[in-house]
């Protein structure tokens, strides 16, 4: 490989762009990847999942519930006759960088959305409870449609995903009930924020709208959102998940949510750039706004302004980097300095883990609403 590219400091945008997407086959071996900053698939303890009480917030629960049923959303995800004469008329203008860039983000978001039709489908078969078992059919519902949604636009390109065969060969990573909800609340709450702030973005620059599916995004991100509430009502009604240690484990999953979040959009700068935004500040859009949501379940907050934070995200872009040089390279050597950098990955985020957090009283009412 080109000497110059492999010192390039974004080594992970190159490798983007040299293991390029051009097949469906292609598509599907993206998807299928498994590493610490793709999307994974997952699954859990479902007997956990049945005993849950909901009770403590029976009210604000069937509100939410009656929303579900009410299903604003149901005749949106359709595609109009205007979305196939942009695409028609749009994407060829793209760069072959810049489309490389944006089918990646179009694979890895149908690959979060589908993780998480999966795992809700998953759930509900496993259990009895009739509050969980309804809220699941209800997400999965959702999910199940925003996938289809997104695999639409793959098609477009010849690139459409076989769902069946991801679902059947994409390997599962276990995880505890508790880290389902601390991680799903945030991954669903973040969803929002990264939908709606593209959606802004683009309603106030609509030259910069390289892509129609944008337009989808406002309607689209008020299901996320109630996916986030369904996780926060969840969380409040069982508040030993918010306390004592648990306090620990909150910190732990914003840091490591927000930082795979980070470094991977570092990855696609030409996508934010498209849009005219620019990776970083785009990210810290999203975390004020996520950060603001999560004060509805969250005693902790953790600060994203802090000097520290800023420059030990920045390092782990850098560290992510380097550990794709390393891989690029190969053999022992390789090897070698793939670990080095892993581990200096791990110092950089334990340092970032042991930054002052900020405490903050929990509201008494839960629900809040999507007003970004
Ligand atoms: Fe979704
Ligand atoms: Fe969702």
């Amino acid at each position: 490989m080109n000497a110059s590219i492999a010192n390039d400091r974004n080594t992970d945008h190159v490798a983007l762009l040299m293991d390029r997407v051009e097949s469906s086959a292609d598509a599907t071996a993206r998807a299928l990847v498994n590493t610490v900053l793709s999307p994974r698939f997952y699954t859990t303890d479902f007997e956990a999942f049945d005993r849950l009480d909901i009770e403590p917030v029976r009210a604000e629960w069937d509100a939410m519930m009656a929303e579900y049923e009410g299903d604003n959303n149901h005749d949106h995800f359709q595609r109009d006759a205007q979305f196939a004469e942009e695409v028609k008329r749009l994407m060829p203008q793209l760069s072959p960088e810049l489309r490389q860039e944006f089918l990646d983000f179009l694979i890895s978001s149908l690959t979060s959305e589908f993780s998480g039709c999966i795992l809700y489908n998953e759930i509900r078969k496993n259990i009895r409870n009739p509050d969980i078992r309804q809220l699941m059919t209800y997400m999965a519902r959702d999910e199940s449609r925003h996938a289809g949604f997104l695999n639409q636009s793959l098609k477009d390109f010849n690139l459409g995903i076989d769902l069946g065969g991801l679902k059947r060969s994409k390997k599962y990573t276990f995880f505890k009930p508790k880290y389902i909800y601390y991680a799903t609340y945030l991954s669903e709450k973040i969803g929002y924020a990264r939908y709606i702030t593209i959606f802004r973005q683009l309603e106030r620059n609509p030259d910069k709208r390289f892509h129609p599916i944008f337009r989808w995004f406002e309607r689209w991100c008020n299901d996320e959102f109630r996916h986030g509430e369904s996780f926060a009502l969840i969380m409040r009604a069982n508040p030993k998940l918010l306390t004592g240690v648990n306090r620990l484990w909150i910190r732990f999953f914003i840091l490591a949510v927000y930082a795979t979040m980070y470094v991977r959009d570092h990855n696609r700068p030409l996508l934010h750039e498209a849009m005219g935004l620019n990776s970083g500040e785009y990210d810290y859009e999203v975390f004020r706004i996520t950060s603001q949501i999560c004060r509805q379940v969250f005693p902790v907050e953790l600060d994203m302004d802090h000097p520290t934070m800023r420059r030990g995200l920045d390092k782990l872009v850098e560290i992510s980097a380097a550990h794709s040089r390393a891989k690029l390279k190969g053999g022992p050597l390789g090897l070698l300095l793939q670990g080095v950098h892993a581990a200096r990955a791990a110092l950089t985020f334990g340092r970032l883990f042991f930054l002052p957090v900020k405490s903050q009283e929990l509201p008494a009412q839960v629900r809040s609403v999507p007003v970004w």
